[in-house]
């Protein structure tokens, strides 16, 4: 068992919500048809994959994207200015009730985040590798903080320690900013963030469907299918 240096049990949550993370729209329908699914994260990075070009199909495939979903929907900013971030971040929350304004954890980030936070329009702070980030982000009253977990463990860092610091340091502030663990790259990343107190996971469809699968269901199942079969042959 690996060691947990933030115990984060004062924390009383009703249950983990499941976002994906992408913005490829058959994922997003499959994990919805699951039944399971809260919301959406994308990024730049994953718009791209999907090859959408220009601000109109920008625009567009995020409203394809909330007509699938009945949660919100991460919507991320390009601009790196104040003024910039502003502009594009009431355009993108214009487009429909359940979009989220993601904004980087920069200097007018923050800026931009308490702007939102003040108008009533949620926000997201991504690329979030420390604490203090954190703390910084929730002060300025950000909705969400994405903690990017798959990130630090690829420089040789602990992602889930981060998730249990937060969650401590919120729990014991009362800060009401979700923490959504991003950046999950497989199963034991969406346990791990359940453990730890994450409020919420953004995750690719793969590791979620892994969620499933365990060789004792597998081979469990053959055998009461077998057994039914040799009954009713
Ligand atoms: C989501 O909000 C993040 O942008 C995403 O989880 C990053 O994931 P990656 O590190 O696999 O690119």
């Amino acid at each position: 068992m690996a060691k947990i240096s933030f115990i984060c049990a004062t924390k009383i949550q009703h249950n983990m919500k499941f976002f994906i993370d992408t913005a490829n729209l058959a994922q997003i329908k499959e994990a919805n048809d699951l039944g399971i699914l809260d919301g959406v994260t994308t990024n730049p990075s994953l718009m791209a994959k999907e090859g959408i070009k220009g601000d109109a199909a920008v625009m567009q495939h995020y409203k394809d994207i909330c007509a699938l979903v009945d949660g919100d929907v991460s919507a991320e900013v390009i601009a790196t200015d104040y003024e910039g971030m502003i502009k594009e971040g009431e355009a993108l929350a214009a487009l429909h009730k359940n979009i989220v304004v993601k904004i980087p954890m920069i200097k007018d980030g923050i800026k931009a985040i308490k702007y939102f936070s003040g108008k009533g329009i949620k926000t997201n702070c991504t690329l979030v590798f420390s604490a203090g980030q954190a703390i910084l982000a929730a002060k300025a009253g950000a909705t969400y903080i994405s903690p990017f977990v798959g990130r630090l463990d690829d420089i040789s860092f602990d992602g889930m320690e981060l998730i249990a610091q937060i969650s401590h340091i919120f729990s014991v502030q009362g800060y009401e900013t979700e923490i959504l663990a991003a950046s999950i790259r497989n199963p034991m990343h969406i346990v791990k963030s359940a453990e730890m107190g994450a409020d919420i996971i953004t995750s690719p469809l793969a590791s979620i469907l892994a969620l499933l699968k365990h060789p004792l269901t597998d081979s469990g199942l053959a055998q009461f299918l077998a057994d039914h079969q040799k009954l009713n042959a």
